[in-house]
């Protein structure tokens, strides 16, 4: 079976073509470097270098394909706010144009990246499926509309998909093949591993009054080779029972911004030089997922996400730089 994923040399993507390569897939990574990285490409998968925008290359790297994985995204949350206009073209039409030539093609399953922010500022902490959708930036809105897209092309075109909405992702691969380093990243560990070696000088902690454990937002964090496996299982689950499922992917349980920073310091023996600042606009206090669906659906069991091991991959790729 043969894969094309595009975005295959990003951060997450990079680890999904691993997995796949694992288990026995052929892959072919379609990817223009705009985010994603020639050292996160590997040898034993092709490599087509382009943009979802470019329907011609995009028709040709569909050519013999089995199976797509779509990570290819704009997905600064910031950003999104500033240039609407820039992520409903690349996230938006670039999806449109990657199911078109699947359908041109002849390709039938689709694997799609999706986030919990998608669900906005829910009042619950511990989100399932059914949650309702209030996307609360840009982004998540761009993805939320590329759900409601899928569901249509599912019915009008006969595509199986599954949308995997993604809490929050982090680690390496534990023999660390992934090697790039998300450039000016804008997520809580990489900075956490920034303020470590110097590149900042500190680092906030936005907002300590939150109702938690210790007033400081709660995350789920997911280690990245976790949910590299839930995509290769989507994609057995899809030839299985040719059905559209939307799937959460996190641990169930939740890390507070604090509780980053002194386990980082301890497992690193490193100083973590952070000061406690203003809540950032739009962080709900805890996003939990539930993540029953897949385990049953797909029989995906989180392993390699405790917090320990996310720390330590994430600080051994940081310490090759550094
Ligand atoms: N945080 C800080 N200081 C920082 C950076 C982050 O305190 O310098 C805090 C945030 O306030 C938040 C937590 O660390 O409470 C995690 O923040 P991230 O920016 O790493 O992640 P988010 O939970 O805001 O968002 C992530 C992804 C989004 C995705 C979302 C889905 O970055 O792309 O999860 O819930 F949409």
């Amino acid at each position: 079976m043969r894969i094309l994923v595009v975005g295959g040399a990003g951060y997450i993507g990079s680890h999904v073509v691993k997995e796949l390569l694992n288990t026995g897939y052929d892959v072919r990574v379609f990817d223009n470097l705009s985010t994603g990285q020639e050292i996160n490409l590997f040898e034993k998968a092709e490599f087509i270098r382009g943009d979802i925008l470019d329907v011609p290359a995009l028709e040709k790297a569909m050519k013999g394909i089995d199976g797509v994985v779509h990570l290819a995204a704009k997905k600064a949350v910031g950003e999104s706010m500033e240039k609407p206009d820039l992520y409903a073209l690349n996230n938006l039409n670039g999806t449109i144009n990657v199911l078109n030539a699947m359908v041109k093609e002849g390709v039938k399953y689709f694997v799609f990246s999706s986030t919990a922010a998608v669900y906005g500022m829910p009042e619950v902490e511990v989100l399932d499926e059914q949650t309702p959708l209030n996307p609360i930036n840009f982004y998540g809105f761009s993805k939320k509309m590329i759900e409601d897209v899928l569901s249509w092309y599912d019915k009008l075109k006969g595509i199986k998909f599954v949308a995997l909405r993604y809490f929050n992702a982090v680690g390496y691969d534990k023999e660390g093949d992934v090697k790039g380093l998300e450039k000016n990243p804008q997520n809580l560990l990489p900075i956490i591993m920034e303020t470590i070696f110097g590149v900042r000088e500190k680092m906030t902690v936005f907002g300590s009054d939150y109702p938690t454990k210790d007033g400081t937002c709660v995350r789920d964090y997911i280690h990245v080779s976790d949910l590299a496996s839930a995509h290769e299982l989507a994609f057995k689950y899809l030839l299985k029972s040719n059905e559209s499922q939307v799937m959460n992917l996190g641990t169930g349980s939740g890390h507070s911004v604090k509780e980053m920073i002194e386990t980082t310091q301890a497992v690193t023996k490193k100083k973590v030089a952070y000061e406690m600042g203003a809540r950032r606009s739009g962080d709900p206090a805890a996003l939990m997922a539930y993540s029953e669906k897949a385990k049953e659906l797909l029989g995906w069991q989180p392993k390699h996400s405790s917090l320990e091991n996310i720390i330590e991959s994430t600080y051994r790729i940081y310490q090759k730089y550094f």
